[in-house]
């Protein structure tokens, strides 16, 4: 039987989208949104994939909501969880019931910058490189475990726009990449936090763009 995940988003869902269109040796079991109508549940809907709101303004507490994204959740039975621009910070509790089995893509390569407004420091630190990682959610926000990343040069005349959307063309192919690792058993998260790759498309989950422009 294959494996089960549960996708979590927040908005547009390209992420999630790339995900279905991958054709993964993988059930999506349902795709849950903190936000109602967002565009990401139409996307999944049309694909035939289950769609669950669980409001985050509906509940009272931090808590109370992350209960119920569990108990969601939970009803599908996945084996994986998987963050694709789901944009609330989640309590320890539910990270902790997850634990080695939630998943997350930034888009930064952490661990520099993580939190919000990632493209438009980049560009005010002035670094040429910058990109997406995937990463084993943990408490710490936006670290954990590494399991691939992507890089792009920033060109002299990006605006965070154009930063950006390099950015997630790259966080397109690599998300798919590592859901398909997964789903084949050759990702193994070891003791010390490091995570190893048998077979790896590209080696090491390090992917180099050199050469996009656009
Ligand atoms: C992506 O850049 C993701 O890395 C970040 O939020 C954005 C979500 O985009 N966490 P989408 O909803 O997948 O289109």
């Amino acid at each position: 039987m294959r494996p089960r995940i549960v996708i979590m988003i927040s908005g547009r869902g390209s992420n999630m989208a790339a995900l279905l269109a991958a054709n993964l040796p993988l059930e999506v079991a349902a795709v849950i949104s903190n936000r109602p109508g967002v565009a990401g549940l139409a996307l999944a809907a049309a694909e035939g994939v289950a769609t669950e709101v669980v409001d985050h303004q509906a509940h009272a507490t931090r808590e109370a909501f992350d209960q119920c994204l569990a108990e969601t959740i939970d009803r599908y039975q996945p084996q994986l969880v998987v963050l694709a621009g789901f944009m609330r910070i989640l309590t320890p509790a539910f990270i902790r019931r997850y634990q080695g089995r939630l998943l997350n893509i930034h888009p930064s390569l952490l661990p520099a910058f993580p939190g919000l407004n990632t493209h438009r420091r980049a560009l005010e630190a002035g670094v040429r490189i910058h990109g997406c990682t995937v990463h084993f959610v943990t408490e710490q926000l936006d670290h954990g475990p590494i399991v691939a990343q992507a890089a792009v040069p920033v060109l002299p005349d990006d605006s965070e726009a154009t930063l950006a959307a390099r950015v997630l063309a790259c966080e397109h192919r690599i998300y798919p990449e590592v859901l398909c690792w997964w789903a084949e058993g050759r990702l193994a998260l070891q003791d010390g936090g490091r995570v190893r790759i048998q077979g790896a498309a590209f080696p090491d989950g390090s992917l180099l763009v050199p050469g996009i422009t656009a």
